[in-house]
């Protein structure tokens, strides 16, 4: 099963993310936990990352696409994933669907996890994540059993840098205007699943298995993404009438130079002038051309002729 969870910032998509990988055994991929990831050990990459992140800002196309299309392939990606919080705009959707061309690996699907907006500012706010197994719990809908520890595994639980008002206003905003156009466009393609992400966290997940269940039984097949538009000629040749016949270049030279020569096209060689080798006298030397045909005969007897004129036309 391979999967795109698109949503807005605290929508779920991490929260389902992590139940749907234990459900069908594949890797959760997110774009944000390998930041953070990279940040934390001080990583060249999450340094160049850090200032976007605490902007709220789109981290830029190029470390992003760098991560997952390392991520991607791995071998644990092979039997399927869950891509959380990527793609983020349509550039980063158009280079997926190429990377997964390459790779024979279709998307399944783009699920979207409705959430109205005034919902997300209280489920952003009060999410606490532990930094050693990344449960996240939310302080005023799903709060741990001890204040700051973790329930699992009893390491600390952090408020997210990036989850205080004024950074969770802009994650908002570049959500609208950047990530909202890949629903249309996930729409139009017909690849997009959308999924109620208000009420518990074990009813959303049930809505998810239903809609992923003949996904997950093999009896529907992904949707292919259309094909990229052809690359543009880069130069045209000049038009045929204003070159001289004399620097044209003969024609099956310059499509085979070019690359475009029809697939079975075959080209009919200039006859060459046959030649054989035979033995004189111990050694081997040249023998001369083989007689010519008739027409060629002719041809050559009319241009040993007109050779003869002089300067003046008159034959000599
Ligand atoms: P990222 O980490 O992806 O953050 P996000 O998209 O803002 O989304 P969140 O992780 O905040 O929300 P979520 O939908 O995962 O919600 P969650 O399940 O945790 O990205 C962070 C930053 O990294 C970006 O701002 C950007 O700078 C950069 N970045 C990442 N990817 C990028 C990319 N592709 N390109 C460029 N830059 C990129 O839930 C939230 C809270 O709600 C939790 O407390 C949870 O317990 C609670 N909750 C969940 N479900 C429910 C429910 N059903 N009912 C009640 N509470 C619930
Ligand atoms: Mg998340």
């Amino acid at each position: 099963m391979r999967l795109v969870l698109l949503g807005a910032p605290g929508s779920g998509k991490g929260t389902q993310a992590k139940k749907l990988a234990v459900k069908y055994r594949i890797p959760h991929i997110s774009t944000g936990d390998l930041l953070r990831a990279a940040l934390a050990t001080g990583t060249p990459l999450g340094q160049q990352a850090k200032a976007a992140m605490d902007a709220g800002q789109l981290v830029s196309d190029e470390i992003v696409l760098g991560i997952i299309r390392e991520r991607l392939r791995a071998n644990d990606a092979k039997k399927g994933f869950i891509l959380d919080g990527f793609p983020r705009n349509i550039a980063q959707a158009q280079s997926l669907d190429g990377m997964l061309r390459n790779l024979d690996q279709p998307l399944d699907c783009a699920v979207l996890l409705d959430v109205d907006f005034d919902v997300l500012m209280q489920r952003l706010t009060g999410r606490r994540t532990c930094e050693s197994c990344g449960a996240t719990y939310n302080i005023y809908t799903n709060p741990p059993r001890l204040d700051d520890q973790c329930d699992r595994c009893g390491a600390t639980l952090r408020h997210r840098a990036d989850d205080n008002e004024v950074t969770i206003g802009n994650r908002l905003r570049v959500y609208e205007s950047q990530t909202k156009p890949l629903i249309d466009m996930y729409r139009t393609q017909g690849r997009l699943e959308t999924v109620n992400g208000v009420g518990d966290e074990d009813a959303v997940f049930k809505r998810m298995l239903t809609m992923l269940e003949p996904i997950a039984k093999g009896t529907r097949k992904p949707k292919l993404p259309p094909l990229p538009p052809p690359l543009p000629v880069k130069s045209k040749p000049p038009a045929k009438s204003a070159m001289r016949a004399k620097d044209r270049p003969p024609i099956a030279k310059s499509l085979k130079t070019q690359g475009k020569m029809p697939f079975n096209t075959h080209v009919k060689q200039a006859p060459t002038k046959k030649t054989s080798v035979k033995k004189v006298s111990g050694k081997y030397a040249m023998k001369k051309p083989a007689s010519k045909s008739g027409y060629a005969k002719k041809k050559s007897t009319k241009t040993a002729k007109s050779a003869k004129k002089d300067k003046s036309g008159k034959r000599r």
